[in-house]
């Protein structure tokens, strides 16, 4: 197996430490990205290499472009070019649209969406001139359903698959596959920030009856980053434990 670099953004998060665990057991340089001054960086590189694990962390703002310009530079020089990008990062600032604030409508669509711009800019360039690369931008189940209170959210979801449908056709020639991972409801923080009554509500209402997992969603993502998934570009895979089927 070819062992490539990869970086995930929001890579220390509950999903993103998933998908670095997975492709780094295949063998795999892994860079996560995380906050500027990120106060548990040192913590969770140090868990990861006591796993035997090859990481690195690289420091940027994915919301500002300048700052991802600095974040590549510091990873170029830590590991070389990214091969496998993983745009994983990502907020949320639910509210029903009647009282959802400028601030927030902005925040989100800069942290999830202007974000997949801002970072696949700084690493398309140099998969189209090897001739290989991988894209995986993690969307959500709401991108595709909507949901009460996530009107920005799910817009800027929403907004990541048709990116990766479009990047998808213009790199297909070239060796680069752009596809989207759509969650359900996840067992991290995120979710874990709702009040307990409407996370209630919700498991109540998966097919599953349960959260996923953050590994059932790392190991899609470890297959689409795979050389087997060398066919499989533009698509936008369901992993929701039946919540919504298309
Ligand atoms: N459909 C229809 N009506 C609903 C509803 C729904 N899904 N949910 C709530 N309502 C109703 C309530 O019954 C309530 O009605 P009354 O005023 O008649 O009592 C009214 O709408 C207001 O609801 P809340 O009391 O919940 O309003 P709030 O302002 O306190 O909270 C909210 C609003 C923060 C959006 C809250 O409803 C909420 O957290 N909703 C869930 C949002 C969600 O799913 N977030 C996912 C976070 S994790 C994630 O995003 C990961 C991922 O990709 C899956
Ligand atoms: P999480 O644990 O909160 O992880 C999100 C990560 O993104 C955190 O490490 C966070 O850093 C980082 N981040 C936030 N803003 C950033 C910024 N501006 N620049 C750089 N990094 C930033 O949440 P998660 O559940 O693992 O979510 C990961 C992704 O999956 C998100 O895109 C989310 O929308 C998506 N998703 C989650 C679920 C779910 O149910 N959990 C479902 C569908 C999709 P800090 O902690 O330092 O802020």
């Amino acid at each position: 197996m070819t062992r490539r670099v990869v970086f995930v953004t929001g890579g220390m998060g509950g999903i993103g430490s998933a998908i670095c665990r997975r492709l780094a057991a295949e063998g795999h340089t892994i860079v996560a990205g995380c906050l500027p001054g990120y106060e548990q960086k040192d913590q969770w590189l140090e868990a990861m290499r006591a796993e035997g694990f090859t990481v690195y962390a690289a420091e940027g703002d994915v919301a500002n472009y300048e700052s991802c310009v600095d974040m590549f530079a510091q990873l170029r020089s830590a590991v070389g070019q990214v091969e496998i990008l993983i745009n994983n990062a990502g907020i949320t600032r639910d509210s029903v649209f009647k009282r959802m604030t400028e601030h927030h409508w902005h925040e989100v669509i800069n942290t999830n969406l202007n974000s997949v711009f801002n970072v696949t800019r700084q690493a398309i360039d140099g998969m189209v001139e090897r001739g290989w690369g991988r894209i995986v931008n993690i969307s959500s189940v709401n991108a595709i359903k909507g949901q009460f209170g996530q009107t920005n959210y799910s817009a800027a979801k929403a907004g990541m698959a048709g990116f990766s449908k479009s990047l998808a056709q213009e790199v297909v020639r070239m060796g680069v596959t752009v596809n989207t991972v759509s969650p359900g409801y996840v067992e991290t923080d995120l979710v874990m920030a709702m009040r307990a009554e409407v996370r209630a509500q919700i498991v109540a209402s998966i097919p599953m009856g349960r959260l996923a997992k953050p590994a059932e969603i790392a190991a899609v993502v470890a297959f689409l980053a795979s050389e087997e998934a060398g066919y499989i570009t533009g698509a936008n895979i369901s992993v929701n434990g039946g919540m919504h089927m298309m």
